[in-house]
């Protein structure tokens, strides 16, 4: 190599030549170069910006919410971007924003996420088997994380997801759930700022057929207590069909927390009840009061979900229930009515100062409600009913 290229050298033309091809080469080089290493940057930004791989990109979710012709895939992103699931197209796909969804005209999904080797697959198995509630999480995840240890087809949340509305309490509250689907009823800590609007897309009242399971959801405290009775009247013969059917109320009917019950709003509910024997209703799963508690009026339960992240209230209030002047961590048994707020005490099964979850499962014909206890698991208490 060494001697052909100092024999061209000798040669003043080829000398005058390769002058001009270096000269043109370091040209070429001066725009080329810097020009590629932009298109790279750029390339690997958009590509990166585009395809999330961490789990770290995302604010929470995937969270699927249950609807009535399909699944809502929804998903918060830290940065404003594009972001859409692998398998299925965008909504909203032109856009950059925190919160992305997808309508999914299914029971049944599975998409992964831009990047990610993660499939996220669930179908709504033909017979279902095992659910559970929480509720009153109140912008605290440390609960929910733990369900996704637990078997099951799908989840409640009988609301207070919120503590003050805030929207980025979203991040922390929808934090740990599992991506099986769920169905969300608003609280009055969600409701006074109306902001879960754009990500669950349901109104305060609606109705869910799952399978064999019909559940009315309601929301009857701000003065919607005429709304929401006159859609549970109005929409009763959806259910007519069901085998199952539960009814989730942020408010309870019954209660030995804090707050008390509301007379009217109890009534109202006995009288929906009492009028709509055709249709097989089984329980009314609530929140509201920071306790858990169990009550029985003939054949259906009234269960206030224990707390899942709120702050824990005693099963007490001696403001409140008049002459009920006990302090305790449980009761049990048949209480005195003594005034409107300790309206329905006869029906009292069990109260528990404790943060707890209920998983309700089928079991031949038999319904089971195992309350179990968020910090150990343990079980604090079981109910069977039969149909
Ligand atoms: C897409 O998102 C933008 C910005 O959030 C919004 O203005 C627009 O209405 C959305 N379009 C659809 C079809 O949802
Ligand atoms: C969803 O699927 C059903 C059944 O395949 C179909 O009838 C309906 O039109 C679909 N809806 C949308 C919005 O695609
Ligand atoms: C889910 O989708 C992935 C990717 O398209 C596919 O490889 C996989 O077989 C699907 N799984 C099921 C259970 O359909
Ligand atoms: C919600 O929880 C987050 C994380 O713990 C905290 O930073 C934030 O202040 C909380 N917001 C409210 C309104 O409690
Ligand atoms: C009970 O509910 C009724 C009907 O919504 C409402 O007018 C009343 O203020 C409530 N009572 C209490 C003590 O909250």
């Amino acid at each position: 190599m060494e001697t052909i290229i100092s024999q061209q050298i000798s040669n003043p033309n080829i000398r005058q030549n390769i002058n001009r091809k270096i000269i043109w080469t370091v040209l070429v080089l001066c725009i080329t170069v810097p020009l590629s290493v932009l298109a790279t940057f750029c390339f690997v930004n958009q590509s990166t910006r585009l395809q999330l791989t961490k789990k770290s990109d995302f604010c929470y979710g995937p969270i699927a919410f249950m609807h009535e012709q399909g699944t809502r895939i929804h998903w918060c992103t830290n940065e404003k971007t594009e972001s859409q699931l692998v398998g299925y197209p965008s909504t909203n796909d032109s856009s950059k924003s925190h919160y992305h969804s997808t309508f999914v005209n299914s029971t049944n999904f599975n998409y992964s996420l831009p990047g990610s080797d993660v499939q996220y697959t669930y179908y709504l198995p033909e017979v279902i088997k095992k659910f559970v509630i929480m509720t009153d999480t109140h912008n605290n995840s440390k609960y929910t994380s733990l369900l996704n240890n637990v078997e099951f087809d799908f989840m409640l949340h009988s609301g207070d997801n919120c503590e003050d509305g805030d929207l980025s309490e979203l991040t922390t509250g929808f934090a740990n759930w599992p991506t099986k689907p769920m169905l969300f009823a608003t609280g009055n800590h969600d409701y006074d700022f109306n902001n879960f609007a754009h990500v669950t897309e349901r109104p305060l009242h609606y109705y869910q057929q799952i399978r064999n399971i019909g559940v009315f959801v309601i929301y009857t405290l701000n003065g919607q207590d005429v709304d929401a009775f006159n859609f549970l009247k109005d929409n009763a013969h959806l259910a007519l069909d069901s085998e199952h059917v539960f009814i989730i109320s942020h408010q309870p009917t019954y209660t030995t927390g804090e707050h008390g019950s509301n007379k009217t709003l109890s009534v109202q509910m006995e009288k929906f009840i009492d009028t709509h024997q055709n249709l097989n209703i089984r329980a009314v799963f609530s929140g509201h009061s920071h306790v858990f508690a169990a009550f029985k009026r003939e054949e259906v339960f009234y269960f206030v979900n224990g707390v899942g992240g709120g702050a824990l209230d005693k099963v007490h209030s001696e403001k409140k229930m008049g002459e009920r002047v006990w302090i305790t961590q449980e009761l049990h048994g048949g209480l005195v009515e003594v005034n409107d707020q300790s309206y329905g005490y006869q029906h009292h099964l069990d109260s528990y100062s404790k943060y707890t979850r209920t998983e309700v499962q089928f079991v031949g014909n038999t319904i089971v409600y195992t309350i179990r206890d968020l910090d150990t698991s343990e079980v604090v208490q079981m109910y069977e009913q039969t149909f």
